[in-house]
């Protein structure tokens, strides 16, 4: 008797981003001079703490491009083949890379209507022409726009191409451009081989997002979503994407511990792991595998989750959050944090900070933007987009992140589908949290992540439930 009244007396306290609020404390900065720089994993540095939620109403290329264009960074989702989602882990590398490398081409004997059929799928607006492998001819937009649809490519492209060498610089390249009135350069090597191509626009841009989050060669950083037990997916991906994430509802799971060793040796990119919501399953994760970059944490929280609601089980993020800084400071141990689910304002993702956070990521408040891949539908007037959680019945039809959750609730539903208003395009979500992050932290008398995280101090809200029996407490003493 006692003892199992014991689990209740001793049980810890899941509390959320509702039942605390951030104290103010002596502040020696102005928001604007706060610094937001962070990391998403050991080895990926971003600087704004926002990362988009691996759904496939969220993170799709566009959405990825535009995230790390402002400083953070998107998880690719995985309810798709594996070719679909390399194809958007490439798209991702090659928006504004100065030299694109996986440039797509064609040759002299397709039609110049399979050409333009290219030039749709993969929205670019030129193809370089090679044979064996060294450049013929570029063939461009304005050129098929032109030409008859069943002539080969050899009749209708520009032979006289352009060129550039591999080891020019941005500024020789918008130079030799803008001389010959040309938006591409083919870069080939002295035996004229095709080695990469350069494009008007992504050398300009590069200039214009001074903020993006960039590998060593100056491409857009991007991280993919991966299943535990497809390591044929994760190595394939491991050599596009910046890090991979293994994205399963529950990771603190023997099968999923092994398989992600096995993934880990496999692989030279960041691996981020999770979800994990205890201390425990930090501790186990981290001492079984070797090379852990970064955890993601909270279960049960999200926007679109009924995990809590059919299973009773979960981590709410706050309380995960807490419980995985706790276990790493116990070990000595510091790789970045990323609190996950029910984060719908700047100050969830300051508490986060507050409470260990290196980061956040988001599904319902990116989901809603103009760069989610989900559909757009006007109910009464107004605009909603669709937000729907990856274990919900309609994400499952498409059987291709199953494995997400467990063999025997396969068949259950954790998620749910909902719709939510329309907020426009992601750059202004982001403006909205970057400022809103910047004045929480100046109330909180941080200037950077790491102060908040050591300094931030917190206290308790009282939930209504127990506001009201204190009002009657108050009540029966007067
Ligand atoms: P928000 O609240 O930002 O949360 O939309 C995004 C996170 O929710 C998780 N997720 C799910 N959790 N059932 C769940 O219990 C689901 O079907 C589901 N789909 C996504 C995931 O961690 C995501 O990042």
């Amino acid at each position: 008797m006692v003892r199992f009244q014991r689990k209740f007396e001793e049980a810890e306290i899941a509390y959320n981003f509702e039942d605390v609020i951030l104290l103010p404390r002596l502040s020696k900065v102005e928001p604007r001079e706060i610094d937001l720089k962070t990391k998403f994993s050991s080895n990926i540095p971003i600087n704004i703490p926002l990362v988009s939620s691996p759904m496939d109403t969220v993170t799709e290329a566009e959405m990825a491009i535009a995230l790390a264009r402002r400083g953070g960074i998107g998880v690719i989702h995985r309810n798709c083949s594996t070719d679909e989602e390399l194809e958007i882990v490439k798209a991702v590398k090659r928006s504004e890379s100065f030299i694109i490398k996986e440039v797509i081409t064609t040759n002299k004997e397709a039609k110049v209507g399979e050409a333009a059929e290219i030039m749709k799928k993969y929205k670019i607006s030129g193809l370089p022409v090679v044979e064996n492998n060294k450049l013929v001819g570029i063939i461009t937009g304005r050129d098929v726009r032109f030409a008859d649809p069943s002539i080969k490519v050899g009749e209708a492209m520009t032979k006289d191409v352009v060129v550039a060498e591999p080891n020019i610089t941005p500024e020789e390249a918008i130079e030799l451009m803008k001389k010959h009135k040309v938006e591409k350069l083919p870069v080939i090597d002295r035996e004229r081989r095709l080695v990469g191509l350069i494009t008007y626009k992504d050398v300009a841009l590069r200039g214009e997002y001074k903020e993006a989050t960039r590998d060593k060669e100056g491409r857009l950083r991007v991280a993919a979503a991966i299943s535990p037990f497809d390591i044929d997916r994760a190595k394939l991906l491991s050599k596009y994407a910046d890090a991979l994430v293994i994205d399963v509802a529950h990771f603190h799971n023997e099968d999923v511990i092994e398989a992600t060793k096995k993934i880990v040796k496999e692989v030279e990119v960041d691996v981020v792991i999770g979800n994990l919501g205890t201390r425990e399953g930090v501790l186990d994760s981290i001492s079984k595998i070797d090379r852990v970059a970064g955890l993601r944490v909270g279960m049960g929280s999200g926007s679109a989750c009924i995990t809590t609601e059919v299973t009773r089980a979960g981590a709410p993020t706050l309380f995960a959050v807490s419980q995985a800084a706790d276990a790493l400071e116990e070990i000595g141990v510091r790789i970045p944090i990323i609190a996950d689910g029910g984060i719908r304002n700047p100050g969830d993702v300051a508490l986060a900070i507050a409470f260990g956070a290196s980061c956040a990521m988001l599904g319902y408040v990116f989901a809603s933007c103009k760069e989610s891949p989900s559909p757009m539908t006007i109910i009464n007037g107004r605009y909603f987009k669709l937000h729907r959680g990856m274990g919900s019945q309609s994400a499952r039809q498409k059987r291709m992140a199953l494995d997400r959750y467990a063999t025997f609730s396969k068949e259950i539903p954790e998620g749910t589908e909902i719709w939510v208003p329309y907020r426009g395009e992601v750059a202004s979500v982001i403006g909205e949290f970057v400022s809103g992050i910047k004045a929480a932290m100046g109330y909180a008398g941080a200037s950077n992540i790491v102060e908040l995280q050591e300094n931030g101090k917190v206290a308790k809200v009282i939930s209504r439930k127990d506001k009201l029996i204190a009002t009657q407490n108050v009540e029966q003493i007067k």
